[in-house]
């Protein structure tokens, strides 16, 4: 079997014990199985008694070989490590079934981070950012990745959906570190800035606020995603517009109206987006009692939760903003405009959920 074939069977088998982790337990006898068959191909893929695998932009790399073709498996494999913040993975020969087993575990788990064994060494993300520890360093450096990759958006082009995989991680690395981070969420001074500063933003909120519902794993990481992304619409609004500096009319309005439904069409042809960003483009404008943009039939709660979550997110950082046509707002106006929206414009368990978990972290 050539090679290439062989990485991709082995890939294939674990995420095969993932998904079994998944849908039944790390116990079920079907991991182990999988694991088994996993460590049988590794065997003929050392060279020089190691298997590098490096995981780069869409692809994966094994000993300085790109594979070619990305099978659905393979990119699954890829986002669990994204997930997990692992860029690189160095499996020695001599690597036991237990070995990968755990490996295979941990992977899979939604809680525990996944560290290096005798013969499994793990590669970190964390050094392709050179801000360290710092909130605001974070946040800094992530803005400058979001604008570069926003800069690079048409409709004609393919997003760059990994280099905001990358900041989503940190995201959540950080906000579980210190919850000071959510103090560092940064002011807008320049203008042209706003719209990576408000994405950055969103994401810090929606993760703060998600994990704080007790979500984790993928649906954690997504739903950071879909705060990084939920006005990419507005890239496709024309400029004079998004940037003027007064409060708009009505034929404004209509046309700013259209960036749910220009970022979802965008996002949904893209093809690493998770359908939760698509979903939330689509919906972070739509008020819980069925109000809101873009119009639709469906009233209360039907949309989708993470889209909630950014619209608590999105109102909570809008607010915080200077506008041409008004002030920008302390901390405690916009908890009472919170709470006035609560119930009408938004779910009252989530904006408790989100005042609750701010008191908790001394944030008011
Ligand atoms: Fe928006
Ligand atoms: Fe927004």
């Amino acid at each position: 079997m050539p090679e290439e074939k062989k990485v991709s069977e082995f890939l294939a088998y674990i995420v095969a014990a993932l998904s079994n982790c998944a849908l039944y337990s790390d116990k079920h006898p079907a991991v182990e199985e999988f694991s088994r068959k996993a460590l049988a191909i590794l065997e003929g893929l050392f060279v020089d008694d190691v298997l590098n695998l490096t995981v780069l932009a869409e692809s994966i790399i094994f000993n300085d070989t790109p594979l070619s073709d990305i099978s659905m498996h393979t990119y699954t494999f890829i986002k669990k490590l994204r997930v997990k913040g692992i860029d690189r993975l160095v499996i020695k020969k001599g690597v036991s079934l237990e070995e990968l087993h755990s490996f295979i575990k941990t992977l899979a788990s939604r809680e525990e981070a996944v560290s290096s064994s005798p013969n499994i060494a793990i590669g970190v993300l964390e050094v392709r950012f050179k801000a360290e520890g710092d909130a605001s360093a974070i946040m800094e450096e992530s803005i400058a990745r979001v604008k570069e990759v926003y800069d690079g958006v048409s409709r004609f082009r393919r997003l760059d959906v990994h280099g905001l995989e990358d900041v989503v991680v940190r995201f959540i690395t950080a906000l579980k570190r210190e919850a000071s981070m959510l103090s560092n969420l940064n002011p807008v001074r320049e203008h042209s800035l706003y719209t990576y500063v408000h994405e950055a933003n969103v994401s810090v909120l929606t993760i703060f606020q998600a994990e704080a519902l007790g979500l984790s794993g993928e649906l954690l990481h997504d739903a950071g995603l879909a705060g990084l992304l939920h006005d990419v619409g507005k890239l496709f609004i024309p400029k004079e517009i998004i940037e003027k500096q007064a409060e708009l009319d009505e034929s404004e309005w209509n046309i700013i109206k259209l960036h749910p439904v220009y970022g979802a069409l965008y996002l949904s042809k893209m093809q690493d987006v998770p359908e939760l960003a698509v979903v939330a483009a689509y919906e972070h404008h739509m008020k819980y009692n069925g109000m809101g943009y873009p119009q639709s039939k469906r009233r209360l709660t039907s949309h989708h939760l993470i889209s909630q979550l950014v619209a608590i997110s999105d109102f909570f950082d809008a607010l915080r903003t200077q506008r041409a046509y008004r002030p920008s707002f302390g901390l405690s106006a916009i908890i009472g405009f919170l709470r006035e929206g609560s119930g009408t414009d938004f779910n009252p368990v989530l904006v408790d959920n989100f005042l609750l978990s701010l008191k908790r972290i001394k944030a008011v």
